[in-house]
């Protein structure tokens, strides 16, 4: 007679070899990362899809009453996708026991409201911290190891370097993957998966516990060196400048292949952290592969170096070094708070890192960002941080702006969104085709002019036109090049003139503009704007010696609106 563990061995063999087939079929469909054109894009169902986001307050989910108000009013704020905390605690109380009680009551309610989700796996690490993690990991020292700071005394912080925490990290991960694909694989409802929030040692540059230490002074890896040298043309500066200046040795201690001091310990650090979180993201992609990301909290003006800042976290700086480490990771988030959205956008757009904003503000400036990040870095969504609290989408809003209406739906970032989804088919084709872009313009960058199709594009903030020095405080405008002479601009508190570049007559008119909307993917037009809404410039000689007519489009403060206009040329 067989024992009943051969009996279940070869009963689970049979389930395999025959599930096999569904999997891979299911597999074909799941939401996944795609370069399309000019694009890396989010395909869900088989198409593109544009994210427009909102990440909940960390424990928002923990609470079904909390969130049972909170669910429709997120639907009548236009998004579609939300970003919902999955403790560790929570997940897992007592080891190798799980309650999925709390992602299933999140996955009905987004259902129930039409909403996406994205799943924040708050785990070893929440800003650096492991408050996250269950009660018999934070109690059992011994077996999962914490960072010491200099002085020798340890933080509230599992190490990198123990992997006793990656594993059961990585257990728990992959089995809350496979619930996941037990429960949502044919619905798709959960698009991407947050793996852990942002990472890196904050009160020190490194990790200084004894396993640290002892990696520190052995041999950097070979899978970093080997990385390095095979990318050695296209590494971000700062890491290759280090390298170089150390000799751009292929093997050596953390010391000799990059030089001693913070940023090497930074390195270091961004390379334990990419190696241990590889682990976690490999083993939930082997449950079910959704693509997978991480968010950073990025580098405060305050700041003089790593540690001061989560050292170790995916910066733009050390990227690589998470590239390297971390192929399972198919990109690297930015959480934006500070002014420059646009130049850290840039620095995250990088090195084929697709854009995907998981925090920002959610005020009318952030309604600014989600044009920007879509618009001009191709970016596959926006999400402000704090989405289930109608107080935070007011309480940034920058000086000068208007208040907030009555209702929810009028706020900016409700309006914002109504349009970009609207225009969402039409904005997933411009990013492949590269027919789109966005600026996002304030007192200190009043102007930007950028190539799109066969004109140039002059965004300018709306000048008052009596006094053209007054300016607003903020302006942002998106444009798609429809055609040869036909392009759909949407903005807020702007104006947009044409300039001709290619060969022939060198002043490019308004033929006709129209005001509208697209309504299921069809534009329906509503006024045909001319006089007093198109005029910029009464001052024609001085506007014609500049090859430009006087004439253009004006988009007044508050929600952003839609014109579609044709352009002719003359001399
Ligand atoms: C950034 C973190 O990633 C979020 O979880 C949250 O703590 C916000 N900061 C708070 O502003």
């Amino acid at each position: 007679m067989k024992s009943s563990s051969t009996i279940r061995a070869a009963l689970a063999a049979a389930a395999a070899a025959w599930s096999w087939p569904a999997r891979a079929q299911s597999d074909a469909g799941i939401p996944r990362l795609e370069t399309r054109g000019q694009a890396t894009q989010l395909v869900v169902d088989g198409r593109p899809y544009l994210v427009l986001g909102g990440e909940l307050a960390n424990t928002a989910t923990s609470s079904p009453d909390y969130m049972r108000p909170v669910w429709p009013r997120l639907a009548r704020m236009n998004l579609n996708t939300v970003l919902a905390g999955v403790s560790w605690a929570l997940l897992e109380p007592t080891e190798g026991q799980y309650d999925f009680s709390l992602v299933d009551e999140a996955l009905q309610s987004a259902r129930a409201n039409n909403l996406r989700l994205v799943l924040i796996w708050f785990a070893s690490w929440k800003n650096g911290i492991s408050s996250f993690a269950p009660a018999w990991v934070k109690a059992d020292q011994a077996r999962f190891p914490r960072v010491q700071v200099q002085g020798g005394r340890s933080i509230e912080v599992l190490s990198t370097l123990a992997d006793a925490s990656r594993d059961a990290d990585a257990r728990a991960f992959a089995a809350l993957m496979r619930h996941v694909r037990e429960t949502d694989g044919a619905r798709h409802t959960v698009l991407m998966v947050q793996l852990e929030n942002e990472v890196g040692i904050l009160g020190d540059s490194r990790d200084r516990s004894p396993a640290a230490e002892a990696a520190f002074a052995g041999a950097v890896p070979a899978g970093l060196t080997n990385y390095l040298a095979a990318h050695a043309g296209r590494l971000r500066p700062q890491l290759a400048e280090r390298w170089r200046a150390a000799g751009a040795r292929a093997s050596g201690t953390w010391a000799e292949v990059f030089g001693s001091g913070p940023a090497t310990d930074e390195i270091f650090m961004a390379w334990h952290y990419a190696r241990y979180m590889e682990r976690v993201a490999a083993a939930g992609k082997a449950e079910y592969p959704l693509p997978i990301f991480t968010n950073t909290w990025i580098v405060q003006p305050e700041d003089h170096g790593p540690g001061d800042y989560p050292s170790g976290g995916p910066e733009p700086h050390v990227l690589d070094v998470w590239r390297a480490g971390a192929p399972h990771i198919d990109l690297n988030g930015p959480d934006i708070y500070l002014p420059d959205f646009t130049g850290w956008t840039a620095r995250f757009h990088q090195n084929g890192n697709p854009l995907f904003v998981p925090e920002s503000r959610g005020d009318a400036q952030g309604v600014a960002n989600a044009f920007y990040a879509i618009g001009r870095e191709a970016g596959i969504g926006y999400s402000p941080f704090g989405i289930d609290n109608p107080g935070r989408l007011a309480a940034l809003r920058p000086e000068g702006a208007q208040g907030p209406a009555g209702r929810i739906e009028d706020q900016p970032l409700p309006r914002g969104y109504a349009l970009l989804r609207e225009l969402s088919p039409l904005i997933l084709e411009a990013q492949e085709k590269g027919t789109i872009t966005a600026v996002s313009l304030d007192p200190v960058r009043q102007k930007e002019s950028l190539a799109l199709g066969d004109y140039t594009v002059n965004f300018d903030l709306r000048r008052n036109f009596r006094n053209p020095a007054q300016v607003p405080p903020f302006g942002y405008g998106l444009a798609i090049a429809l055609g040869a002479n036909e392009y759909l601009v949407a903005g807020s508190d702007i104006q947009v003139t044409f300039s001709p570049r290619s060969p022939g007559p060198p002043v490019a008119g308004l033929s006709r503009v129209e005001a509208g909307d697209y309504r299921d993917g069809k534009w329906v037009r509503g006024r045909v704007l001319n006089g007093d809404d198109i005029l910029l410039d009464y001052h024609l000689a001085a506007a014609a010696a500049e090859n430009q007519s006087g004439s253009g489009l004006k988009f007044m403060a508050g929600a952003p609106t839609l014109q579609r206009v044709w352009l002719y040329r003359y001399r």
